[in-house]
Parts: structure tokens; C-alpha cells; sequence
């Protein structure tokens, strides 16, 4: 990566992309940011102020599927860090459409305008979830680069194929690409529809944690600082590996414990957890073993999963202004998904 590069990221005012953004102004300082983001609901400027005014970066309201605008905007761009997705399951169970048209679509528009401008690297970020899912019985299975695509819902199905096209590009055109699958991302700047800001941020209102099912179903915690470590890791390596799977360093915890763990760190009651309907196929079990990147790049997560949460209990309780009004916005998600469950 030359010194003073410029990356288009899309969805930086999205949750991975904001701390993407972040990270990347404070160690490559001499980079240009372009941030392409149609601000759906999940988009959030309020998470970017500090560094708006920044001359290295510029936010730039669009769709990733205006060809137009990202052929315009791609011209003077050297990497694509591309984040922008629709990214809630429970979303894609209860309208599928607009996830094939941001993240198909708007995957293909992208590659289609890097090959053109003869992009110098076009990282895709990806998901775990395209593995579908792990046995809860066999808790020596992990997800790896050779996992096989399974995808099991709309919304993994969606990244499972804009992951198939960003290769099909590479083999096709020669487009240079690095793809990243990374588990459950934590932290700050999360949107409060997803279950860990969703707990906390319930908590501290006093209202009930909807727990799906019987709360048994296992995901990967990573602490979303580590992940854009792992990305930096992967655009600043000659590596040859095109893909790396990347996960945290919580062991096996079922949903139903995370949320106890929660619980405790704030001091609330066990009242309030509620066990309701089970989401539509729900994946049982995700893990990730990070082994490949660890021997290839020496990348390993750093936080662990107790000082991760505390972390992020504590942005949430400093923070209220930023996730109040997006947990009011989403009032009729809310609503729909839960109600009657
Ligand atoms: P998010 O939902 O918080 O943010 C998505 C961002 O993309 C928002 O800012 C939104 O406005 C923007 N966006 C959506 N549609 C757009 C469009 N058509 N054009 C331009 N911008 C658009 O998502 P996130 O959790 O930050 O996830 C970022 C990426 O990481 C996604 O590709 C997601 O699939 C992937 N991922 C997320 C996780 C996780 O745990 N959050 C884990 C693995 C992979
Ligand atoms: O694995 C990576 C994926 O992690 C990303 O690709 C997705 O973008 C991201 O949203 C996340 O998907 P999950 O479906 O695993 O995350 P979510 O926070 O929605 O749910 C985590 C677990 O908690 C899951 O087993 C469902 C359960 N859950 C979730 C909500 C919102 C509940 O029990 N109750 C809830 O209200």
C-alpha cells in the first residue's frame, strides 16, 4: 500500500465502518478517506463528528448502486474497503429485497467500476454466516477458509453470493481482491437492534431481553477493534492468501449466559430476561478458528470477551445520546419483529 493512498470505504457510518474509519485516520494519518454511505437507518453520522472536519476525509451521501456516483468517485481512488451491507438477520427474514439490491447489487456496481479504474485492491468485508451453521453437539467444529458455503438465511445468502462475486471478479477480470468472513462483531457504535447493544441498552431503559428460543445458540464475540486490526493486517500484506476467516477469544458461551454476564456487569435482575419465538432458522453454533491468520499475518484478537463487554457497557451508559434516538427510529422494527413472538 503506497503512503498516501486513497481508500474508498463503504459504510464507514455504518458500525464496523465508523471504527474502520477511525482506526484507519489514526495510524495512516498521511491516507485520504473517501466514506460512501447512503445513511439507511444503520448509517449514523453522529458516530464520525470528531473527524468530519478532518482534510483527509470526506463523507459522501450515495448508494453503492448509483453507477454513476461510484464511477465518478472511483476515479481518483486507489483500495475499496468495502463494509456498506444491510447486515440484521432478523431484517432480511422480514424483508429479503433490499438485501439482494445493496448487497448484490450494490457488490457488483463496486467491482464492476474497480475494474474499470484499474483498482489496486478491492477488500470485501465478509461474514462467518455464509459457513451456516455449527453442530451445538460437536464443539470441536470450527469455521475455517476451506469451510464449504452453506448460508442459511436471506441475509447470509446475500453475502454468501456477493463473496462469490468479488472472486468471480478476481478470476475473471484479474480484479485484485482480499475477502475477510469475521464473526459477531462487539463494541461501540453498534446499532441497539443487535443482541448485545440490545441488552445493555434495555437494561439501562428496564425492559425486557427478548431471548430467542431456549437461548442456546452460540456466536463468536470480536471485538470490533480487533477486526479493523485484522483488515489493516490483510490490505498491508503480500500475502497471496485471498482469504482469511477472523474471529474473538470467547470459548463456546450460549446467548442466555452472555446476557447473565451483562446482567451482572450492571447490576440489574434477572427478571428481566424473556424467552420468546425462535428466530426463523436459526443458526445453532458459529466459530471461527483464526489459526491461518494468526500463522500467515501474526494477527490475533487482543481484547478479551469480559473486558470487551465491560468496554462497551461502559460507551453505552456514556453514549445515551446516540443510541436513544436510533432505538425510537426503529420503532416499527421493533415492533413487527417482536410483537406476538
Ligand atoms: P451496519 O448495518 O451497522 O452498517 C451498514 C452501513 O452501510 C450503514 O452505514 C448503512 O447506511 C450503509 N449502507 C447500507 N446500504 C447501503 C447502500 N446501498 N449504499 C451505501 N451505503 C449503504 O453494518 P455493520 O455491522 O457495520 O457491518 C459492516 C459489514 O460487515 C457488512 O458488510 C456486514 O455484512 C459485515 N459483517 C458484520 C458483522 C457484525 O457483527 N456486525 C460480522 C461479520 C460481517
Ligand atoms: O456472525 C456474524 C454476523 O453476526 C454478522 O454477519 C451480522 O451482520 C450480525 O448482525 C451478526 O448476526 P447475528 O444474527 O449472529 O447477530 P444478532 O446480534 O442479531 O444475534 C446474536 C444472537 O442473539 C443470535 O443467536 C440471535 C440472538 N438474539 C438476537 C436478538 C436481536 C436473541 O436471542 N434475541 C434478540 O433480540
Amino acid at each position: 500500500m503506497k503512503k498516501n493512498s486513497t481508500l474508498l470505504v463503504t459504510g464507514g457510518a455504518g458500525f464496523i465502518g465508523a471504527n474502520f474509519v477511525h482506526y484507519w485516520l489514526n495510524n495512516y494519518p498521511d491516507t485520504k478517506i473517501i466514506n460512501l454511505d447512503s445513511l439507511t437507518y444503520a448509517g449514523n453520522l453522529t458516530s464520525l463528528t470528531d473527524i468530519s472536519s478532518n482534510p483527509n476525509y470526506t463523507f459522501i451521501e450515495g448508494n453503492i448502486t448509483n453507477k454513476e456516483l461510484v464511477n465518478k468517485i472511483m476515479d481518483d481512488v486507489d483500495i475499496v474497503v468495502h463494509f456498506a451491507a444491510e447486515s440484521h438477520v432478523d431484517r432480511s427474514i422480514l424483508n429479503p429485497e433490499i438485501f439482494l439490491e445493496t448487497n448484490v447489487m450494490g457488490t457488483h456496481v463496486l467491482l464492476e467500476s474497480a475494474v474499470r479504474n484499474k483498482i489496486e485492491r478491492f477488500h470485501h468485508i465478509s461474514t462467518d454466516e455464509v459457513f451456516g451453521t455449527l453442530s451445538l453437539e460437536d464443539l470441536n467444529s470450527k469455521f475455517s477458509e476451506n469451510t464449504p458455503y452453506d448460508p442459511r438465511s436471506p441475509y447470509s445468502a446475500s453475502k454468501a453470493a456477493s463473496d462469490h462475486l468479488v472472486r468471480a471478479y478476481g478470476e475473471t477480470y484479474n480484479l485484485k481482491y482480499s475477502i475477510t468472513n469475521c464473526s459477531n462483531n462487539y463494541g461501540e457504535f453498534q446499532h441497539p437492534e443487535k443482541l448485545i447493544p440490545l441488552t445493555i441498552t434495555n437494561l439501562m431503559e428496564d425492559l425486557e431481553i427478548p431471548v430467542y428460543g431456549d437461548g442456546m445458540q452460540v456466536r463468536d464475540w470480536l471485538y470490533v477493534q480487533d477486526h479493523c486490526k485484522a483488515i489493516d493486517m490483510v490490505l498491508n500484506s503480500e500475502n497471496t492468501d485471498k482469504t482469511f476467516v477472523v474471529g474473538g477469544l470467547n470459548e463456546d458461551i450460549p446467548n442466555i449466559e452472555i446476557i447473565k454476564m451483562i446482567i451482572n456487569l450492571m447490576g440489574k435482575s434477572e427478571n428481566l430476561i424473556k424467552f420468546v419465538k425462535d428466530r426463523a432458522g436459526h443458526d445453532k453454533r458459529y466459530s471461527v478458528d483464526w489459526s491461518n491468520i494468526k500463522e500467515k499475518l501474526n494477527w490475533t484478537p487482543s481484547v478479551t470477551f469480559e473486558e470487551g463487554l465491560q468496554k462497551t457497557i461502559d460507551w453505552y451508559k456514556n453514549n445515551q445520546s446516540w443510541w436513544k434516538p436510533l432505538k425510537n427510529d426503529s420503532k416499527d422494527f421493533f415492533l413487527k419483529n417482536y410483537q406476538g413472538r
